[in-house]
């Protein structure tokens, strides 16, 4: 995903975009620039798509001075990555530069009838249109804002746009369309940036603009406009997340650090919402009347990569302890397979951005067909969270890695408490129970602690053991299906290692026959009612000499005759176990692609939040 930073104020404008957009290097990009307007009155570009320089060398050749400037780090969606279409894009005359994120659907017929104006581009990005339009509208206003809503008039798609003008010093616009910009104030000038971390060193004071919005910025003084043109007055939040939070504290890689931050953000999932002592649970935002929920016929849960596999264990949650007929749902594959939703059907997105393109769509269309929408989120204020009826966030704190770790095991956190309080509604969990699931969910936290304390030197051994290995296969089965599918997720995003996941019953049907005495098979068989199932898989496998490791419960001695790669996870209740499980097969990947010397938390190809479709 493309990432916006826009400083003007009173400090140099290069130094702190540099810093701002350090900051986005985890959503992932292949390009970067700046464009600085100087003392001198003229825009400075520096642009480079060479992703393995560092940020900093764009200014070797030396800072551009000057107060207000735009940057970004770009994905390519329209054009390859390339200094040509790296943003900033500018207008014929230079005077306009423009960055955006998102995509401009009509950019074609736009640019047909801006060439034949006169027009020349010198990109193949669908953003440069907007400069070339500005410069036109500028010619029939000298408001710059009032410049940009005509130009927004012109646009079809979705977009977070920041520009300057070398005829307007001091000044930044913007306007947002299905594509989020957050403002930041501070005394030393105003900021208008894509996602929070970019700002975090200079201020905690923030506006989050709203779809339509547009806004224009001087060092001192901020105006936000609505989509109807009218002057509006939007809410300053303050942010609580420390930047440090945001940064590496010690640890090799983000994946790393968030792997270990997993205790404390199920914690913070957990906190101020678990009663243990009644089994009951309290949301700050989801208060739904109980009727409503009574009157659930359905329950579908939807979401991509990581966040579908949350959804799956969900279905088993809310099928065995809520007996609401639930299915889990690819958001891409059901926005477009026309499905039966009604008002008694609740519709829950899950994703961490709160901005992926598939998911947003689909959490559309279930609306528009009348069901009623949720949505379980990370990111405070995403689209998603706006658009959904009810929203239940992890309060797992910025995930930076793009494989994500710590906000699954906070979504399957919120997937408990949710689970526990639709039952609380409905009757369907009785109150001792509800104790008990409770008291053991809060014990959650250490137990994460646990495996990573006591497992990781072990974890570390078996990486080495089987990292040069090619293919992977992970199987597990029942609630811990869906964790079999993560485990082998995460190992291909960050080692690039084919890995399948699968049910290891269906391990007969096709899989087995890649069985062979090089194929690290990974099975996860804790305790539970398919243990005896799964044991049988395992034996499938030594049969035909695949080389197995194993996810056992602490203190299970039967397996030990299986392997000697086992990974000890603590005694639990069984629908805990994919939460505890992922735990160490987060590690594995981790360690592998360590070993295999991979770009951890950026890798190849891979995007934080992919905003198009
Ligand atoms: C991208 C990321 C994945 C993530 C998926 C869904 O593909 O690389 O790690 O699981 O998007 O993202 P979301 O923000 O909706 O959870």
């Amino acid at each position: 995903m493309s990432g916006i930073v826009a400083y003007t104020g009173s400090s140099e404008a290069a130094e702190i975009l540099i810093e701002g957009l350090s900051r986005l290097e985890y959503r992932g990009y292949d390009s970067v620039g700046i464009a600085v307007l100087g003392p001198s009155g003229k825009i400075v570009r520096k642009r480079c798509s060479d992703k393995s320089r560092r940020l900093r060398d764009l200014l070797q050749d030396g800072v551009p001075p000057g107060n207000t400037a735009i940057g970004h780090t770009r994905w390519a969606t329209h054009g390859r990555p390339s200094n040509e279409n790296a943003h900033p894009h500018t207008s014929c005359d230079g005077k306009i530069a423009v960055v955006h994120n998102g995509i401009i659907e009509n950019y074609r017929d736009l640019k047909e009838d801006l060439i034949e104006k006169g027009h020349k581009f010198t990109s193949e990005t669908d953003t440069e249109v907007i400069a070339h339009l500005m410069e036109d509208m500028l010619k029939k206003t000298s408001d710059l804002r009032e410049a940009l809503a005509l130009t927004k008039k012109k646009l079809v798609g979705s977009y977070a746009i920041a520009l300057i003008s070398a005829d307007h010093p001091g000044e930044i616009v913007a306007a947002i369309k299905n594509s989020p910009l957050i403002i930041g104030i501070s005394d030393e000038g105003n900021f208008i940036v894509s996602d929070l971390p970019a700002i975090l060193p200079y201020t905690k004071k923030v506006i989050f603009l709203e779809d339509g919005d547009t806004a224009h910025l001087t060092p001192d003084k901020l105006k936000i406009y609505e989509e109807s043109g009218s002057k509006i007055e939007r809410k300053i939040e303050t942010i609580s997340w420390s930047p440090l939070l945001a940064e590496k504290q010690g640890y090799k890689h983000f994946m790393l650090k968030e792997i270990f931050e997993q205790q404390r953000a199920v914690q913070e999932t957990l906190m101020g919402r678990l009663q243990v002592e009644k089994g009951q649970v309290v949301f700050e935002n989801f208060k739904p009347d109980p009727e409503k929920i009574k009157n659930i016929k359905r329950i579908v849960l939807i979401g991509c990569g990581t966040a579908y596999h949350a959804c799956l264990v969900g279905k088993f949650l809310i099928e065995d302890f809520i007996k609401i007929p639930c299915e889990a749902d690819i958001a891409s594959e059901f926005r477009y397979r026309k499905p039966l939703i009604n008002k008694e059907t609740f519709v829950i997105a899950i994703s961490q951005s709160g901005e992926t393109a598939d998911t947003l769509a689909a959490l559309r269309e279930a609306a528009a067909l009348g069901a009623y929408t949720g949505a379980i989120c990370n990111v405070i204020d995403s689209s998603l969270a706006r658009e959904a009826d009810e929203i239940i966030y992890t309060h797992a704190g910025p995930e930076i890695s793009i494989a994500s770790t710590k906000v699954f095991t906070s979504q399957l956190t919120a997937l408990y408490l949710l689970m526990l309080r639709l039952g609380n509604i409905t009757g369907s969990i009785k109150p001792e129970e509800a104790i008990k699931i409770s008291e053991e969910l809060i014990r959650l936290p250490l137990k994460i602690k646990q495996i990573l304390d006591s497992q990781q030197d072990r974890i570390e051994e078996i990486s080495k053991k089987h990292f040069k290995q090619k293919n992977f296969l992970f199987l597990g089965r029942n609630i811990n299906y869906p964790i079999a599918l993560e485990g082998a997720l995460k190992l291909k995003e960050t080692s690039y290692i084919h890995a399948e996941g699968s049910p290891a019953g269906e391990l007969k049907h096709g899989p087995i026959a890649l069985v062979d005495s090089e194929l690290p098979v990974v099975i996860i068989s804790t305790e539970g009612c398919v243990y005896d199932k799964v044991a049988s898989t395992i034996e499938e496998v030594l049969t035909r000499e695949g080389r197995v490791i194993l996810l056992a419960t602490q203190g299970d001695e039967r397996v030990l005759q299986f392997t000697e790669d086992i990974i000890w996870i603590p005694p639990t209740l069984e629908l805990f176990t994919p939460l505890l499980n992922v735990v160490p097969l987060q590690l594995l990947s981790y360690h592998i692609a360590r070993l295999l010397g991979c770009d951890i938390d950026q890798p190849r190809n891979l995007t934080k939040a992919v905003t198009v479709e």
